[in-house]
């Protein structure tokens, strides 16, 4: 749970590499798989077949609802894959003209220009013009507005299941299934962007099992390789197909280094439950302190929301000097969407380190209050 900056200054951090380093800074057991592999074999290029990559293609496969794996190195090289997954299924099995897919406003998956075309924000769109075309933007939870959406083009909806950088949006009740009962009354594809949800952040190994559905095709990366850089797309047999080989391709995807990372990360967070319990409880744990915090100062605190460890506490005005505030005392936490505090925590992290968060809080909106 913590860092030490280069003049020896301890950091308790609650952005965790935001929502990568899931197992806390250099967990042994990941620490010592790379150093094995990297002893072993680093790179060789996916014109050989990778044993580490099966495996962890298979053990991510065996968790999910998933029949195949392509990896990749990003969050938004997953989600571009995952596009073009999309449209090539589309040209397929739904007709020449089906290539839109409909997104959320607010949403956020990634810099590339497809996965920035794909993003419900202007702000990081501004200035890179012209976008992607292809995507529609509608607002999120607002399941009436996706059905109008759909025209003959629709081939798909991208959503995450939690927005992360909109600061912390949960779904309404009953919104994702159905989103998912649309998708399959138009034949469209669902693809759940779980690059910030997924690896056990929200309690469970993927956000998707909170909700009672399954997508066709789901992305992930930050947390998969306990901070080394990895990502993935996951999707059903039938979607998958769609790609043969030389449709689509990653130089450094799925290397014997980071797949060694990965799966010594999924081996540790599924061994015996104990840190997917910890995140669970923990969750529960740091929203009832903020909830009681948001009691005790009502006008600097709006809302708390979030599940397992990805927790989003609203403020009436912009965070930036929250941030800084907690950084000079010697606390980690990172602002979104302008005025919310984001939480996302190891997921081995203890009430003691809540409860240090907690008090530095009390501190700093006392002094504003
Ligand atoms: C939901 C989501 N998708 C995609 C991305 C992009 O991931 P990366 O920065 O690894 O490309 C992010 C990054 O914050 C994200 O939160």
């Amino acid at each position: 749970m913590k860092v030490w900056s280069s003049d020896d200054k301890e950091y308790l951090d609650f952005v965790g590499g935001i929502a990568v380093n899931c197992l806390g800074h250099c967990h042994p057991k990941v620490v010592i798989a790379i150093q094995k592999q990297a002893q072993r074999l680093i790179h060789v290029s996916n014109l050989y077949h990778i044993e580490p990559q099966i495996k962890l293609a298979k053990l991510l496969i065996e968790h999910s609802f998933a029949d195949k794996a392509f990896f990749c190195n990003s969050g938004a090289e997953a989600n571009e894959a995952a596009i073009k997954l999309t449209r090539k299924y589309a040209k397929n099995h739904l007709g020449y003209d089906r290539y839109e897919i409909i997104t959320a406003l607010g949403s956020f998956h990634g810099r590339t220009l497809a996965t920035l075309s794909a993003t419900g924000q202007e702000k990081f769109q501004e200035g890179f013009e012209p976008l992607v075309p292809g995507f529609k933007h509608v607002p999120f939870n607002d399941i009436s507005a996706l059905k109008k959406a759909i025209t003959k083009h629709t081939c798909a909806v991208m959503l995450e299941p939690i927005q992360g950088e909109a600061g912390v949006k949960m779904p309404s009740e009953g919104y994702l299934k159905e989103v998912r009962q649309v998708c399959d009354e138009h034949g469209l594809l669902l693809i759940f962007d779980e690059v910030q949800t997924g690896i056990g952040r929200t309690g469970k190994l993927f956000a998707y099992e909170h909700f009672g559905i399954e997508p066709d095709i789901m992305t992930l990366a930050k947390g998969l390789g306990g901070g080394v850089a990895i990502g993935a797309m996951f999707a059903k047999e039938h979607v998958a197909q769609s790609f043969q080989p030389g449709s689509h391709a990653s130089t450094f995807g799925g290397n014997p280094l980071a797949c060694a990372a990965a799966i010594a990360t999924i081996e540790t967070l599924l061994e015996d439950g104990i840190i997917m319990d910890n995140c669970k409880r923990m969750g529960k744990y740091f929203m009832k302190q903020l909830e009681r915090l948001k009691k005790e100062f009502p006008s600097i605190i709006a809302g708390v929301k979030g599940l397992g460890l990805m927790i989003g506490m609203e403020l009436t005005k912009p965070c930036t000097s929250i941030v800084n505030s907690c950084f000079e005392q010697g606390i980690l936490i990172n602002c979104t969407a302008g005025n919310v505090l984001r939480f996302t925590p190891p997921l081995i992290v203890t009430e003691k380190d809540i409860d240090r968060l907690i008090d530095v809080f009390e501190d700093i909106f006392g002094e504003i209050a």
